[in-house]
């Protein structure tokens, strides 16, 4: 019978043997996988893991330097790279989804890369890839592959000739929860809601600025630290605030205003591939809003998204 001990023993094991005194840079991105698997590796090698964890601008509030602590705390080797503006530059006009996902991506894999040349006699990429992916990647679970290009399975090994280490690539995400467990991860990072590469990127509809990436982090952040406050954050499987491209009408005091509309999306899932929206309490919803049109400037209208998937994606681009 499987068990995270075991599992853990038996993978530390394999890692040590397999990697021996080779060197192994890995991409963080605060999520489960990422964290669980960079974890394991560094248990076998220590410090001849590298990592990198990238600023791309497109995070949450205040998430780079929270989740770069984190890993510091945990004693991993890494390094925070603040990649902001080459993103921003990148996306600059794009308003296309697809055109902006695959900016992204390829401005990812060139930061990575040039970093990853810093580091002398590298030979490994550490990947935090789980089976659904492994599945996902060949396209037989649907068309959600075809339909958006997700970046983090591939891509990256071609271009820099690294062999790959994927310690985590028969297990599901609750098995992953289960060992990041059992390895003393921090429960916060183990209880995280999916937050796709892309980022804040696919939540801002139309062209990406600093100035709309900082409205919809402020929003975000006052959406998730509710859900957190009223202990339904672990109750849904992923939320977030998508900032659309409208303008509506409102009134403060005398003066009209031509402001921005923000939906907020929150889904029941299992898997990411069905999800149904969150039948979030009204009350709770009817204090964010308010809370939101209140302290953002720039936004005077909150819509709550109620589509399933299918056919309604989680993210909207
Ligand atoms: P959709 O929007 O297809 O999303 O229902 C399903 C899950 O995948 C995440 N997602 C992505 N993750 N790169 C990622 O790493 C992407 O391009 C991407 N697009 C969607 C989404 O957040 C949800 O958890």
């Amino acid at each position: 019978d499987w068990t995270p001990d075991q599992f853990v023993e038996s993978t530390v094991e394999g890692l040590k043997k397999k990697l021996g005194n080779d060197k192994v840079v890995m991409a963080l991105s605060g999520g489960v996988d990422s964290t669980v698997a960079a974890t394991l590796i560094h248990k076998a090698i220590g410090k001849n893991l590298h990592c990198i964890f990238v600023d791309n601008g497109l995070l949450r509030k205040n998430e780079f330097m929270q989740v770069l602590d984190s890993y510091k705390d945990m004693g991993l080797n890494i390094k925070g790279v603040d990649a902001k503006d080459k993103f921003y530059t990148a996306l600059k006009g794009l308003t296309d989804p697809e055109a902006k996902r695959k900016a992204i991506g390829k401005t990812f894999i060139d930061v990575f890369d040039e970093e990853s040349h810093k580091i002398s006699d590298v030979k490994w990429l550490g990947q935090g890839t789980i089976y659904p992916d492994v599945i996902e990647s060949v396209s037989v679970n649907g068309p959600s592959v075809t339909i958006k290009s997700h970046h983090n399975v591939g891509g990256l090994p071609d271009k820099m000739k690294l062999k790959v280490v994927e310690p985590l690539n028969t297990l599901f995400k609750d098995e992953v929860r289960v060992v990041g467990k059992t390895l003393g991860i921090d429960p916060a990072i183990l209880g995280r809601h999916p937050f796709p590469g892309p980022g804040l990127g696919i939540r801002i509809l139309g062209d990406i600025t600093a100035d709309k990436v900082s409205i919809l982090q402020e929003v975000d952040h006052i959406f998730i630290s509710g859900l957190r406050q009223h202990g339904l954050y672990d109750k849904v499987w992923q939320a977030g605030a998508i900032l659309t491209p409208l303008q509506a009408v409102g009134v403060m005091g005398d003066e009209r205003t031509y402001e921005r509309v923000v939906s907020l999306r929150a889904v029941t899932s299992t898997d990411g591939m069905t999800a149904d929206w969150a039948h979030l309490p009204y009350e709770f919803l009817a204090e964010i809003s308010s809370d939101i049109i209140n302290k953002v400037k720039g936004v005077n209208r909150v819509v709550y998204d109620i589509s399933s998937k299918p056919p309604a994606t989680i993210e909207w681009e």
